[in-house]
Order: C-alpha cells, then structure tokens, then sequence
C-alpha cells in the first residue's frame, strides 16, 4: 500500500488462533509445545495491531468445547494462560493495552480467575487498544444467556417485548460496547466459526489462512489486513 491510498484499516480484528497441535506434530512434539510456541504469535500479533491503529483485537483462546480434550493439555492451557498473563501484563499495560475476558467464569478454576481479574484491573484504565480474550467461550452460551436476561427483564416488567430489537440483543452480550469485528483471521487452513462470535461476525470480512498459529507473526498480520483493505464491503446494498 502507497501512503497516498486511503487509509482502510480495521477497527476490530478478530481471531481464531488455530493449528498449535499440527505444528507441534510436525515437529514430533507434545501438541502443548505448540501451545507454548502459540503465546509468542500472540505478542507479535498484539505489537502488529498497536502499529497498525487497530483498536480492538479479539482472539479465542480456549472454547467451552476445548474441555473434551485430554485433561493433561486441558490442565496446560490453564496453566499456560495463568503463566502468560503473569509474564506479559506489565508489557501490555505499558503498551496502552486495555485486556477485557469474555466466557464463562464459574467454571474455571480460581487461579485462572484471578489471574484474568488482576489482568483487567491492571490495565482497565488503558485506551489504546482493547484486547479480548475469549476464554471458556461459546457463542451459542452467549446468545443463550443474553436470551434468558431478556425474558428476565420481560418477566419483571422492565423491558417490552416490542423494544427487543438488534441493538438491545447486541448490549446485553458480553461484547457490549465494543463494535462488531471489521476482520476475522482463522489461521491453520480449517473454515469454520467454531461457535465463536456468531451474532458480532455477520457481517465480517473472513480471512483464512493455512499458516498454522504458531507461524503466524507480524508480516502475516500485515497481510491480513492488506487483504481486507482490498475487498468491498456492500451489506447488502449497490455501492456502485
Ligand atoms: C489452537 O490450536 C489452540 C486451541 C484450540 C486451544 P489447536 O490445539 O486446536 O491445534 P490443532 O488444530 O489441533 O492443530
Ligand atoms: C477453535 O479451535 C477454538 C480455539 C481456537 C480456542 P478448535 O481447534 O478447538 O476448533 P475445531 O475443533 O477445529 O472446530
Ligand atoms: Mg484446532
């Protein structure tokens, strides 16, 4: 891209970080080496984000589905995330990095609780980019307790049924306030959501990639976003 060129940049990137387990196989590992490798792609990706003015970044880091897998790497992840966000909160917060979970919490353990609450305490006050982390994350939970808060209000009378529309669906969800994703990366060559932001992605721009995530860094970031400034968002309607 020239300087001259209109700059297109994504206000909110999402991503699902996929392909860790692949990659450690390749290299005949445990598939928890590529988990570990996965956490410097991540820092890459958030120092890639800041250069680029993106001003939200959403990465799925452990599914409500993830907890059928092996205890052992289930048990790894979390330790993994506890580990990762002792290391790398001061950095994030010296970055002007604002860190925001969205999931589930009573089921994790209180470790990993307090760790993602001292992580948002830490850096609540920061503006320059939001980082959402989606840990114990389904969308369909999601929708489903946005739903249920719904009827709730309807119950006790604080909500007509005819003021349901979009916009009080898309503020009672866990992403309230933070604008739709502009981009949606899914490394490791699988097309597929996941369960992952259902209701946010409808009208995203999806990028798939066969890197795998521990491979991903800064320049296939750039790459993303050079694709997204390529295509031509309509929403439904003639813009030309
Ligand atoms: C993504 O990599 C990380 C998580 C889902 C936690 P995977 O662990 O899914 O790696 P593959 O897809 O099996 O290669
Ligand atoms: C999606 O990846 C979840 C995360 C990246 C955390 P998975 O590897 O769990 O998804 P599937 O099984 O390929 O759909
Ligand atoms: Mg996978």
């Amino acid at each position: 891209m020239s300087n001259n060129e209109p700059r297109n940049i994504p206000r909110h990137v999402a991503v699902i970080m996929d392909g860790n387990g692949r990659w450690a196989k390749e290299r005949g590992q445990e598939r928890v080496y590529g988990h570990i490798n996965g956490v410097e792609s991540m820092r890459k990706v958030v120092g890639a984000a800041l250069r680029h003015g993106v001003e939200y970044l959403t990465v799925y880091a452990f599914s409500t589905e993830n907890w059928g897998r092996p205890a052992q790497e289930v048990q790894a992840l979390m330790e993994l995330l506890c580990k990762s966000l002792a290391n790398e909160t001061a950095e994030l917060e010296k970055n002007g990095v604002r860190m925001r979970f969205i999931g589930d919490r009573e089921a994790l353990s209180s470790e990993v609780r307090a760790a993602i609450a001292a992580s948002e305490r830490a850096t609540e006050h920061n503006d320059r980019l939001t980082l959402v982390i989606a840990v114990n994350y389904s969308s369909r939970w999601e929708i489903v307790r946005t739903v249920r808060a719904l009827a709730t209000e309807v119950a006790d009378g604080k909500l007509a049924v005819d003021a349901i529309d979009a916009e009080a669906v898309s503020s009672r969800l866990l992403t309230a306030g933070i604008p739709d994703p502009d981009l949606l990366i899914r490394t490791s060559g699988e097309q597929r959501l996941s369960n992952f932001l259902l209701w946010q992605l409808s009208y995203t721009e999806l990028y798939f990639t066969d890197v795998l995530w521990p491979d991903f860094d800064g320049e296939a970031f750039d790459r993303a976003v050079e694709a997204y400034c390529r295509r031509e968002r309509r929403y439904g309607v003639l813009t030309k």
